[in-house]
């Protein structure tokens, strides 16, 4: 018997060296230490034994026992620390390689500068308004002082969709639309953004869609010399803390006076060049002080009330800040021009 357990023993001990997963360990255990067991069938067979020798086996059996939950304790131990390496190396990161790059888009150069332009006069007091693109004739014209038959509209050549609708051919009438929402009260300051549109044939520097910024105060005691403040702030703001502005006297049938704002080119710093034509200055908006008529339209006290009002080219302000020569590449999306405007401020 003590043969018999000793071989039981060295066998066991040898399968459980060869034992390689847990599932393998478990049926190790079954197969020795379990209820049904071969030490347990040994443990049964001790009935048949003489008295005397029953202490002596018992004490042998519970030997090997205690050795085999030993080594079974430690194979366990090994193989958990085993998986736990191999899991740790298969899913190892390297962390010092490069990361992937995602992708990224760019806003595009024209809302670049809308939302410049936004910032700025937010920062001013401004809100910012919205109007439709397809407008009727009386707030595109007749509303702004433009009767039909008024040469000023050949200025503007319009997209007609039927006889009183049409495409906006500019956002002045959000003017309007602006000033009837809020009822003759005061104060009124808004900016509009949006989407123009002219019969124009597409060449370098025209094109039949464009954008503009409108602006729009109203309130008592407005004078000119608030538009020049507030465009000299603009034009710093946007082109450089050196800028200065020049208002020359100009017509718009909505604005009495009317003037037509220039601020100094930003190639050549007010030294005349190519860009500016050798005169140091870029025109870049129309404005003036508010028409009498426009607000008596619009439902205000042209006595109590005064206001002014410009409107902006937004391309032509993108193509003098990052130096476009062509106009269309605005709208062709090719992604070549756009990233360009990837990392510029
Ligand atoms: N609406 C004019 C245009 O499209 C620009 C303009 C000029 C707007 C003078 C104004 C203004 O508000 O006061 O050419």
């Amino acid at each position: 018997m003590k043969e018999q357990l000793q071989k039981l023993r060295e066998q066991a001990m040898d399968e459980l060296a060869k034992c390689e997963a847990q599932n393998e360990l478990t049926e190790w255990k079954v197969q020795y230490l379990g209820k049904k067991g071969e030490l347990t069938s040994i443990l049964r067979g001790m009935g048949q034994l003489s008295p005397e020798k029953r202490p002596l086996v018992g004490q042998l059996v519970n030997d090997v026992r205690s050795a085999l939950e030993h080594a079974y304790e430690q194979k366990e131990a090994e193989l958990k620390r085993k998986a736990l390496e191999e899991k740790l190396k298969a899913e190892a990161i390297d962390v010092t390689l490069p990361g992937r790059m995602v992708p990224v888009g760019v806003v595009h150069p024209l809302n670049r500068v809308i939302r410049e332009i936004e910032d700025i006069f937010i920062g001013l007091g401004f809100e910012v308004a919205e109007g439709p693109e397809v407008e009727t004739d009386y707030y595109n014209f007749e509303a702004l002082n433009i009767p039909k038959n008024h040469p000023a509209r050949d200025m503007q050549d319009t997209f007609y969709l039927t006889e009183e609708i049409l495409m906006r051919t500019h956002t002045s009438p959000v003017q309007v639309r602006t000033l009837e929402a809020k009822k003759g009260t005061v104060p009124v300051r808004i900016i509009c953004p949006g989407r123009v549109y002219r019969r124009d044939d597409d060449d370098a520097t025209h094109s039949h869609l464009f954008t503009q910024v409108e602006g729009l105060v109203v309130d008592r005691q407005i004078r000119m010399s608030d538009l020049k403040g507030i465009l000299l702030t603009f034009a710093r703001q946007m082109f450089g803390p050196e800028q200065q502005i020049r208002l020359r006297p100009s017509y718009f049938p909505f604005t009495e006076p009317s003037t037509e704002v220039d601020v100094t080119c930003m190639a050549c710093r007010g030294d005349g060049c190519r860009i500016c034509k050798h005169t140091g200055w870029i025109e870049i908006l129309g404005a003036g002080m508010v028409h009498p008529r426009v607000l008596e339209m619009a439902g205000y006290d042209s006595e109590t009330y005064t206001g002014f009002a410009f409107g902006m080219g937004v391309e032509r302000i993108a193509m003098l800040k990052y130096g476009v020569d062509d106009i269309r590449y605005f709208y062709v999306n090719d992604v070549r021009f756009l990233k360009q405007f990837a990392s510029r401020s």
